[in-house]
């Protein structure tokens, strides 16, 4: 296998639409029935060939990025890994520099880490020319997180199992949301084993051993209908985000009162995001949230996007 240049992968930040959280299970992850949709709001990764001997490093620009490890532990690191080790290639014979440029926001419950793995598989892939197909891919993504496939994928999915078998959704229509950051991150098993405890005690009922996306929210999607899919947005992590992190009840209802279609937080949080009707509206909510000061920055994003797609590639 030769490798080339260089390459540039874009890979999509994801919210969930609907997120029903079943029992924990035996593995220490929990049965979900779920709506991914990718929006545009994007990590870039550029994968470039190294010296020989230099095995997979990377650089990291954005904010808040010295919360991300840039050792082996890197998502995106892990991934080109995984690949290399799959293909049977040694990484000290395709030595790769990886640099990342996040636009996705840090421990935001965007899938962020998992874009970046997403993006490192695609550029990877792109460089060593290793021949496999998107469904061998997709096995890959599984095993780096429960995230990855769907950040391969994009569009608007359901997922289930731990969020790892996707079926692409039936959805018309572009949706323009109004995303509200927080200036920290909250870690996702922590949020997961909130909702474990709030539930054990009886604060929140009791999970649906067979979780479900209801019948209003695809309704909604397949009618490429905004008002519908905003009245149908569900988490079932949002209690255990808030309890973690009561000011996001506060930004909740700043995005309720200046008129958002429908607003909840973003998977594990801190991230909430916000329905707009249109673009001009998204603007309104956009300028209503940033002048309440509840978030530390506020963006706009449509969706759905593509997944990890080659943008660049320049031949070595
Ligand atoms: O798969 P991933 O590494 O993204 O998951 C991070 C953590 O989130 C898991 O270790 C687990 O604590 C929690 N999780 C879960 N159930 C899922 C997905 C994630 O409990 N379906």
């Amino acid at each position: 296998m030769a490798t080339t240049g260089g390459v540039t992968v874009r890979a999509p930040a994801k919210i969930n639409l609907a997120l029903a959280v079943g029992p924990l299970r035996a593995d220490g992850y929990h049965e979900l029935a779920t709506v991914f949709h990718a929006v545009a709001v994007f990590d870039d990764l550029i994968a470039h060939e190294g010296e020989p001997g230099e095995g997979i490093s990377i650089v990291i620009d954005g904010p808040r990025t010295e919360q991300v490890p840039t050792d082996g532990s890197n998502l995106a690191v892990r991934a080109a890994r995984l690949l290399a080790e799959r293909v049977g290639l040694d990484p000290s014979d395709a030595p790769v520099r990886l640099r990342l440029r996040k636009g996705i926001p840090v421990a935001g419950g965007m899938a962020g880490g998992s874009a970046d793995a997403a993006a490192a598989l695609v550029a990877c892939d792109a460089l060593w020319h290793t021949g496999l197909d998107r469904e061998q891919l997709h096995e890959l993504a599984a095993e780096l997180g429960s995230d990855v496939p769907f950040s391969l994928l994009g569009g608007t999915a359901i997922g289930n199992g731990r969020g790892e078998r996707l079926t692409p959704a039936l959805a018309r229509g572009e949706y323009h949301w109004v995303v509200a950051l927080a200036d920290h991150g909250l870690s996702t098993p922590a949020v997961y084993a909130e909702i474990d405890r709030l539930r054990a005690i009886g604060q929140v009922a009791e999970p649906d051993p067979e979780p479900q996306i209801s019948d209003a929210l695809m309704q909604a999607l397949r009618a490429g209908d905004a008002q519908a899919l905003g009245a149908s947005l569900t988490n079932d992590l949002q209690p255990a985000a808030c309890s973690l992190d009561p000011t996001l009840e506060r930004t909740l209802e700043v995005g309720r009162k200046v008129g958002a279609l429908g607003g909840m937080v973003s998977g594990s949080g801190p991230t909430t995001v916000f329905l707009a009707r249109d673009s001009t509206h998204a603007l309104d909510l956009a300028v209503a949230l940033t002048a309440s000061g509840v978030a530390a920055d506020v963006r706009r994003a449509y969706g759905p996007v593509a997944g990890a797609r080659l943008v660049e590639s320049v031949r070595g």
